[in-house]
């Protein structure tokens, strides 16, 4: 059954009715082999590495239902969906375009392994459509983007990236991890494969790591050969985890929208803060963009305070209910500065050209009282 709505979606999509021996909830099925009928293709034969059993079939199915795509598959993270999706897309000598704002772990992906694999990469501004061709050579086999970026959270021109994709030839990959279906849907804004880590708003409990490729089947079934191979995919105990926590995704992305705004709109008025970054705040550079592209602006935020990063620090250790922690998507607030922690692998020089500078601190804003949270800031803040 289809239906339209994520919050009925995240609840019943890809759900097996009735379930094994009339089970509500669908089991995990820990066994690592199956048995199955002589001569089976090895793609096709029922073990965990190929990604077949019968909890990480039920998974896929309801990851893809989620984003709307023809299929979905689990990987063992989110930099196992990353890397995986990329190797199924690019041979050695082929050309891939990214966007200039990335993740610091695929950032670092690229710029440490790209040339061991025979790729060649450019980065690319996602605001400006005007440079894409230039970038494009005959080579050029795939586009990847992210929705909303870590930890500047820029919205840039998505649609027009897939067109672009789609008009030359190439395969467009975007990570919706920032985003979660529940605020932007790429298969149906033109993109062929969606990336997540899962470990974030997915699963959203901060206690298993995950990831996940969805989109159209031809290039999840490209994608799933290469993870058979390469041997990362989800144990199904954490499969179980994350597919329960999906239930919850759209009740939990809502309130983390609501909470996060909240917080910008709080955190913007004050004086002990020189900038904050939130797509929902109308002085953000992208704020027309990720209201016309987006349900929600997301539960991720950044800040630079008034005094550097002494005035950071100072700010982290004061605050009582976020974790000084690096991850992010949970129900529990999270908060760090990326230059210590996600973006500590880059060179000084690409960090700050994409603007992480050594006193931004990363919010993402948990499922507390929003009330509750401001509170918190302000004590903290009072301490500056
Ligand atoms: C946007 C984004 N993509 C991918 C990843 C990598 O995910 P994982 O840690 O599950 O490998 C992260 C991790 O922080 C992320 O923020």
């Amino acid at each position: 059954m289809d239906y339209d709505r994520i919050e009925t979606r995240a609840v019943h999509g890809g759900e097996r009715r009735p379930g094994p021996e009339g089970s509500v909830v669908y089991p995990i099925y820990q066994g690592t082999v199956y048995s199955v009928p002589s001569g089976t293709d090895y793609h096709d034969l029922r073990y965990i590495r190929l990604n077949s059993t019968p909890s990480q079939s039920y998974l896929h199915d309801k990851l893809a239902a989620l984003e709307g795509a023809e299929a979905g598959l689990a990987t063992a993270s989110g930099m196992a969906a990353i890397s995986t999706a990329l190797h199924s897309v690019l041979r050695s000598g082929d050309h891939l375009l990214v966007g200039d704002c990335l993740y610091g772990g695929t950032h670092d992906f690229l710029t440490h392994h790209a040339a061991d694999f025979g790729w060649d990469v450019t980065f690319i501004d996602p605001h400006r459509p005007d440079t894409w061709e230039a970038a494009r050579t005959p080579r050029t086999k795939a586009v990847l983007v992210e929705t909303i970026t870590n930890p500047l959270v820029r919205v840039g021109m998505l649609p027009e990236v897939a067109e672009f994709a789609r008009a030359n030839g190439l395969v467009s990959l975007i990570d919706n991890t920032f985003a979660t279906p529940v605020n932007f849907r790429p298969v149906a804004a033109g993109f062929d494969l969606v990336l997540h880590s899962a470990t974030k708003y997915l699963n959203g409990h901060s206690d298993i790591v995950a990831g996940a490729i969805v989109g159209r089947a031809e290039h999840v079934e490209r994608a799933r050969t290469t993870s058979n191979h390469f041997g990362g995919s989800l144990d199904p105990h954490a499969g179980f985890l994350l597919a329960r926590g999906l239930k919850t995704l759209a009740l939990r992305v809502r309130a983390q929208n609501e909470n996060a705004l909240r917080l910008a709109e709080f955190l913007a008025g004050r004086t002990e803060i020189a900038q904050v970054n939130h797509p929902g705040l109308t002085s953000h550079p992208d704020h027309e963009r990720a209201a016309a592209l987006l349900d929600g602006f997301g539960g991720m935020l950044s800040i630079r305070p008034v005094g550097g990063v002494a005035a950071a620090q100072k700010l982290i250790d004061a605050l009582r209910l976020p974790f000084d922690a690096p991850s992010l998507g949970g129900v529990e607030s999270l908060i760090t500065r990326p230059a210590a922690t996600s973006h500590a692998g880059m060179s000084e020089h690409d960090r700050l050209a994409l603007g992480v500078t050594d006193d931004l601190v990363r919010i993402s804003v948990g499922v507390e009282s929003p009330e509750d949270l401001i509170a918190d800031f302000d004590q903290a803040l009072a301490t500056l």
